[in-house]
């Protein structure tokens, strides 16, 4: 499995993988170019044979990378696909010397949740009612190997 940067072409399918999953708050195609033109976000495809099977779209906003969105097609559930692209984004993490990602979890999202904490993310927080005034939202942290921090680095890492 491939992981890249999603590119402009790959939209259509990245707004499939989204409808696929109805309780996911989809951004859709428009939302989903906005984030490729904004200079702080990253979004990275998991790419196979067969296409694109995924993706996860994050900020770096140093010292601290706020983890947005990661999803996966139904075909490709249970593959792995989302552990490679966290994979990836703590590298990116690792370039920019970030030293935590955050996120925000529907607490009845238990897929995603077991998914983070596979991954050491801890829950740090609750924002009760914060899903359409019903769901909680949990805050969850994963604090990354300490890096200093290169304040001549610009927001993507680069000089
Ligand atoms: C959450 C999601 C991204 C997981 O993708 P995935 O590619 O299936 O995840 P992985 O195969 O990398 O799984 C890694 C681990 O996460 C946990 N996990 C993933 N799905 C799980 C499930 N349905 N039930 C329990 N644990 C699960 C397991 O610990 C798994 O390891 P294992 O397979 O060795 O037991 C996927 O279910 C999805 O796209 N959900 C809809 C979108 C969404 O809600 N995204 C999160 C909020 S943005």
């Amino acid at each position: 499995m491939l992981i890249r940067r999603a590119l402009k072409e790959d939209l259509p399918a990245l707004a499939e993988i989204e409808l696929e999953h109805p309780s996911y708050p989809a951004w859709g195609a428009k939302g989903l170019l906005a984030e490729l033109s904004n200079p702080n976000a990253i979004t990275l495809a998991a790419c196979d044979g067969a296409g694109i099977s995924g993706f996860v779209n994050f900020w770096i906003v140093r010292p601290e990378v706020q983890l947005n969105a990661v999803v996966v097609s139904k075909k490709n559930l249970r593959r792995g696909a989302a552990s490679k692209l966290l994979a990836k984004m703590y590298e990116y993490a690792k370039k920019t010397a970030c030293i935590s990602v955050e996120l925000e979890v529907n607490a009845a999202n238990l897929p995603a949740i077991k998914l983070y904490e596979k991954h050491g993310f801890t829950v740090v927080g609750c924002r009760p009612k914060f899903y359409n005034n019903s769901g909680d939202a949990l805050l969850m942290r994963k604090t990354l190997p300490n890096t200093p921090i290169r304040e001549d680095l610009g927001p993507l890492g680069l000089i």
